[in-house]
């Protein structure tokens, strides 16, 4: 079940916001009845009508996209800089938006749908799905940093779930180091706020993977469409923790 007026957002007729006054100014029909309500919850098997047109559902489409660093992760944004749908405008007509989030200034692989169930399989962290970043650090990790990071490290909003990390180079003089980090979770800048706890600060960070998906074939600000076999096998591993 989801809100009218998302179901009317997503189907591309309207802004959420839109949808919202079509509901309040009586526009909107569900099984042939006039609502009003804007709490209202439809299910696929409703009717819906606009202005006494029915609704038809968007087909759903899936992207991977290379994000570049600089760029806004959302739909729009109050200040007017760039967001990551701003790339999909010219081609993609779909309402689309970017399943969970990566920082203006992290760059790599973030996916973008129309499809809200699929987005919170992907998020939330109770379907663990990996995500690996690549994070340069100022300063060198010390093995019990590291570790403290493996375990699990309190943050103001709780202690994060165990991760796999590990330090792929350093360097002694510039006081430097790349490491590479594992986790399901997407708390609000998670990656920075860890290394910044063990006292070696992000520099820079790319999201690497999302699951079993890389950016082979891509460059900063490219994208390509999940082929159907992908999106259904992470299906299967938000439903089962595994693929075969
Ligand atoms: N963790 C961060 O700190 N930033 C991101 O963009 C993603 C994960």
């Amino acid at each position: 079940m989801e809100r009218l007026q998302k179901v009317i957002a997503y189907a591309g007729v309207a802004s959420r916001r839109k949808a919202e006054q079509l509901i309040l100014e009586g526009k909107v029909k569900v099984n042939g009845k006039v609502v009003k309500e804007l709490g209202t919850k439809v299910s696929n098997s409703d009717s819906i009508e606009v202005n006494g047109i029915k609704l038809e559902k968007e087909d759903k489409v899936y992207f991977l996209l290379y994000k570049p660093r600089g760029i806004i992760s959302a739909v729009t944004d109050d200040k007017g800089r760039k967001t990551v749908t701003d790339i999909f405008k010219k081609h993609v007509h779909q309402r689309i938006f970017p399943v969970g989030r990566l920082d203006y200034d992290t760059s790599g692989l973030l996916l973008l749908t129309n499809d809200g169930e699929f987005a919170y399989q992907m998020t939330h962290p109770k379907f663990k799905i990996d995500k690996t970043y690549i994070a340069r650090v100022k300063g060198i990790p010390t093995i019990e940093g590291l570790k403290k990071l493996q375990r699990g490290i309190k943050l103001e909003d709780g202690k994060t779930a165990p991760a796999k990390v590990s330090m792929t180079s350093f360097d002694e003089k510039a006081q430097k180091a790349i490491c590479e980090i594992t986790i399901h979770e997407g708390r609000n800048r998670q990656v920075r706020r860890m290394f910044e706890a063990i006292g070696t600060p992000v520099v820079k960070l790319k999201r690497e993977r999302f699951a079993f998906l890389d950016l082979a074939g891509l460059m900063p600000g490219e994208y390509r469409e999940l082929t159907k076999h992908e999106v259904k096998l992470l299906r299967v591993l938000s439903d089962t923790g595994k693929i075969e």
